[in-house]
């Protein structure tokens, strides 16, 4: 027997032409009815529909509006011709705010890392070097660096997906939370949305199962209103959310200068940029389209733009995103509330999901038979007041794992790691060689907890006598 509710759900179901996700609902029993009638609540029908018609049946989904597009000015470093002093002062700004425990920690976790074909969250992937402690380790350890440099009780919160909320969870569990406390580290699930069919029809991953998938990285700026996340940090005095992404164990989260210019600013929403290293570098680009800021992902940009040059030879668009960003707690909490006027948009993604034939057995599709909603974080930008971006550098702060092998690997991530500790410890005059690439012939590890800068490691040596030697397998740690 169903319930009053169930019917009615099914009936909503049926009249929005999606009848077909009970198709089996005769062969299921109590339990997995109840599962089903569960995941089938959270789909926002409406929402299904008018992204169907408009990006799976509409007629040039796949265009993205190039007009009016220019390259999105940016602060450059003070090597590629910044001012100094203007960078001093955006690090002390932003340090004041650290200090004043203004500041969240906050990582995106919760997508599936399929090309890393990693049984596992991916932030339970080993990654450093010698130790190798897994990229949650890493990141604990840089908050905690900075709970001690900034005398602030900096928390952390994880956005995880149905797919890894308990495994991600646990392993914090197993690991005592890295010494960072358990109520100082905060988890919350991300939205799913239904994978549907050519047709725009929600695709069944089972007889009693709805294909679901997390929602995007974009995903978080509702979760972090829904799953009341941006209430505990205004209750904690928050005004700044330093994003990152699990991927990247060299990235600067917390990052005075760019919480500094960001502030300095009076801006919403500011990030980081890498000056791409060649022109089809697969980087979303800053751009500017009609007075806002826009990125425009690699896929959407022609040839004649990437490979657009200025008089100087250089790139002219050449500001890549490496999805690091900072997020004004009030904008977050607009742009994920319910206003439509001020909600992400939903992008397309043509993928193989499996599902069930007719007669309901496994059918594992060999080429995209369905597709996928995903909305980016950095769609945001175009609704943030004076967004600022700045420059950064390869070397410290973008390695992320992404492929089991090639590049963005496991391996690139490694040597990475390795080059940015040697420059560190040749900044402080430890004097080992390197080829033309910055690699030592050896492979060694520095811990946040030891140094998590050039600046802190410089401090750090300069601190010790006698000098420990720096050789193949040393770790230089607490
Ligand atoms: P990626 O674009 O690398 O996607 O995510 P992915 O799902 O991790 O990996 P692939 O494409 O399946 O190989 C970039 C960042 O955004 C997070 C990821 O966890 C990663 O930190 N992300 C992505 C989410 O938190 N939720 C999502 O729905 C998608």
């Amino acid at each position: 027997m169903k319930s009053a509710s169930a019917d009615t759900l099914i009936d909503s179901f049926q009249q929005a032409g999606q009848g077909q996700v009970f198709r089996f609902w005769d062969q299921l029993d109590d339990s997995a009815k109840d599962a089903l009638i569960e995941q089938a609540s959270l789909i926002d029908l409406s929402e299904i529909d008018r992204l169907s018609n408009t990006l799976v049946l509409g007629q040039g989904h796949h265009g993205v509006d190039l007009t009016d597009l220019a390259p999105a000015p940016f602060i450059p470093l003070p090597k590629s011709g910044g001012d100094p002093a203007q960078w001093q002062a955006a690090s002390a700004k932003g340090e004041e705010a650290l200090k004043a425990g203004r500041v969240a920690a906050f990582t995106v976790a919760g997508g599936q890392g399929t090309r890393l074909g990693y049984d596992g969250p991916k932030g339970t992937y080993p990654v450093s070097p010698i130790r190798k402690a897994t990229l949650f380790q890493v990141f604990a350890e840089k908050v905690l660096a900075a709970r001690i440099r900034y005398g602030a009780s900096i928390p952390w919160f994880l956005m995880t997906s149905n797919l890894n909320h308990e495994a991600t969870e646990a392993f914090f569990k197993e690991n005592d939370f890295f010494g960072l406390g358990a109520d100082t580290v905060h988890f919350f699930k991300q939205g799913l949305m239904p994978a549907v069919d050519l047709e725009g029809k929600i695709i069944l991953a089972d007889k009693g199962e709805i294909a679901m998938s997390p929602d995007g990285h974009g995903g978080s700026l509702r979760a972090l209103v829904r799953s009341g996340a941006t209430t505990k940090m205004k209750e904690a005095g928050i005004d700044i959310i330093s994003y990152f992404q699990v991927d990247n164990p060299l990235v600067k989260f917390l990052d005075p200068a760019l919480i500094g210019f960001h502030i300095d600013a009076g801006s919403e929403m500011s990030s980081k940029m890498l000056p791409k290293a060649y022109s089809k570098e697969k980087v979303g680009h800053f751009c500017t389209q009609r007075g806002r800021t826009v990125v425009v992902e690699y896929s959407d940009m022609p040839d004649e733009l990437t490979d657009q040059t200025n008089d100087n030879g250089e790139l002219r668009y050449i500001a890549g995103s490496i999805a690091i960003h900072v997020l004004d707690r009030a904008f977050v909490e607009g742009m994920g509330g319910d206003n439509p006027d001020a909600a992400l948009p939903f992008h397309r993604a043509d993928k193989k999901v499996a599902t069930v034939d007719a007669n309901g057995e496994p059918f594992k599709p060999e080429t995209p038979n369905g597709v996928k909603f995903e909305m980016f974080v950095f769609d945001a930008l175009p609704f943030a007041k004076n967004p600022v971006i700045i420059e950064t550098s390869r070397e410290s702060d973008f390695a992320p794992v992404k492929n089991a092998e090639g590049l963005d690997s496991p391996q690139t991530c490694c040597e990475a790691q390795v080059a940015e500790f040697t420059a560190w410890a040749n900044a402080a005059g430890a004097g080992i060689p390197v080829d033309e690439k910055g690699q030592p012939s050896f492979v060694f590890e520095i811990t946040p907890k030891f140094a998590d800068s050039e600046a802190a490691f410089i401090e750090r040596w300069n601190s010790l006598d006698p000098k420990p030697e720096i050789k193949e397998g040393v770790i230089l740690d607490a």
